[in-house]
């Protein structure tokens, strides 16, 4: 496929307003993990999940379920998630019964067809912070409704404090098949200045634990630039995550979302800049690093977060089947679903989620059905994150040739030094991989590239 030069009338670059161009931490939002962009969707288009939610599925189209236990111990002063650290054991409760009853809806509406889940993911908030006989009981009456004998992978999210020998037995017994182990860092003062609610010494017993009782596979998450963190210590955190080897390592960029406490204090005392949080510039340098070191010691990058252990190709089925346009239906209090083409998100209040579905009602709060170049854009955006894409999956998939299609940002990405277009696959080069979130923007239609007005 030939490539033709760029011409002089592209547009300039265009950095959407959330992006931190002055590579200082701002407070924003960095992370594209779904296209077009949340504050598109509307509550005026339910009527659209609901039409897709009453149509059979499409022929081939793999079904997952995601499950939001939106519970912690403590709030992490960087996280952004719907979490709530002050429900006692009869609202969880509660919160789990319309869980199950959510699922209960589903389960007669004609977009399910005859299909079993593939993969499930429990995630959160922490799965891990509800008790061994509450995810068991949950787990069976899920199991109950949808049979999860045709399942690939049931991953679940852990903080490691949460977890006593008891419990990982619990959740190994649930047919868990992914346990990823939120870590973030090693060092005591770090997480305690971050707001974590586990210590150093309980991540070696819980993973120690889970490794022993076979786990098929074990993820550790990392995060690259929590605030206080420096060089050495980061060095420490890689070392000390390759000793462990396990089956795949998530490193994310610390991000400073507006609704954080960081982002609460920033404002208290006037900052723009979150204070003890590195640079743009520094924390892709230390994932570059972290990357690098773990492929000397038997890992393969496998996208701008995860490393890979090359003994235990630890595939990730959620991400590949969602970001190739599987059907989610996402249960729990803000959740999002993609269903039949239409994304959605539910209810982001408790207590109306809850009662929502105490009245036999889905708790639909917002939705969106992109058009077909939006969907050719969303899943070319998230593959975009593998570092690779192939021609051939959007020609087969959707009549489209990316290259012509992407041409403008395509070569903007190629002539900045990120990109090689070949004749079959697009790739990111490893700068080019460590901020895509940035590039992707590259490739939204001019219309997402700025918030709606309120
Ligand atoms: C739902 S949490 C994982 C499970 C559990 N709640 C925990 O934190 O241990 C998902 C992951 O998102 C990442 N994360 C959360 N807030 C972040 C932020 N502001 N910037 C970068 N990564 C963040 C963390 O690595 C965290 O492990
Ligand atoms: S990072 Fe995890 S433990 Fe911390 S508040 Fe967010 S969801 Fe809870």
């Amino acid at each position: 496929m030939t490539v033709e030069p760029i011409s002089p009338a592209e547009p300039v670059k265009d950095i959407p307003a959330d992006i931190p161009a002055d590579e200082e931490t701002r407070a924003g939002n960095y992370f594209v993990s779904n296209y077009p962009p949340y504050a598109f969707w509307s509550q005026s288009r339910v009527d659209e999940a609901n039409a897709a939610i009453d149509r059979a599925p499409a022929p081939g189209t793999p079904l997952g379920i995601y499950v939001h236990i939106p519970f912690c111990r403590k709030r992490c002063h960087f996280c952004y998630f719907k979490v709530y650290t002050d429900k006692n054991s009869t609202e969880v409760e509660s919160y789990l019964d319309a869980a199950v009853q959510e699922l209960s809806i589903y389960v007669q509406k004609p977009f399910i067809g005859a299909r079993k889940p593939t993969f499930i993911y429990f995630g959160g908030g922490t799965p891990s912070y509800i008790s061994s006989s509450q995810l068991t009981r949950l787990v069976d009456r899920m199991k109950a409704l949808l049979p999860w004998d045709e399942a690939k992978e049931v991953a679940f999210e852990c903080e490691p404090g949460t977890l006593t020998q008891g419990k990982l037995q619990a959740i190994k017994d649930l047919g868990v098949t992914r346990l990823s182990l939120g870590i973030e860092n090693f060092n005591d003062e770090i997480l305690l200045a971050n707001g974590r609610a586990h210590a150093s010494k309980e991540i070696g017993r819980a993973y120690d634990f889970a490794r022993s009782i076979g786990f098929p596979q074990i993820n550790i998450d990392l995060i690259a630039g929590m605030v206080g963190e420096t060089e050495e210590n980061w060095r420490d955190c890689v070392a000390r995550t390759i000793e462990m080897q396990p089956d795949s390592v998530t490193i994310y960029q610390m991000e400073v979302p507006y609704n954080t406490t960081i982002f609460k204090e920033m404002k208290v005392f006037g900052q723009s800049v979150a204070p003890g949080v590195a640079s743009w510039k520094t924390k892709r340098g230390w994932v570059e690093y972290a990357f690098a070191e773990m492929e000397k010691n038997g890992y393969t990058v496998a996208s701008a977060y995860t490393a890979v252990k090359n003994t235990s190709p630890a595939p990730f089925l959620y991400r590949d089947l969602l970001w190739r346009g599987a059907d989610m239906v996402g249960l729990g209090v803000a959740s999002f679903s993609h269903v039949n083409g239409t994304h959605y998100q539910n209810d982001h209040e408790f207590e109306s989620y809850c009662a929502k579905l105490g009245e036999g009602k889905l708790p639909l709060f917002r939705a969106l059905t992109p058009n077909a170049d939006e969907r050719v854009i969303r899943e070319f955006v998230l593959q975009m994150k593998l570092g690779c894409v192939r021609q051939a999956y959007f020609a087969d998939k959707f009549g489209v040739d990316v290259e012509r299609r992407f041409k403008a940002p395509l070569h903007r990405l190629r002539d900045w030094g990120f990109l090689t277009i070949g004749p079959d696959s697009l790739r990111l080069n490893r700068d080019g991989l460590l901020q895509v979130d940035k590039l992707l923007h590259e490739f939204f239609l001019p219309e997402h590239r700025q918030l709606p007005r309120a």
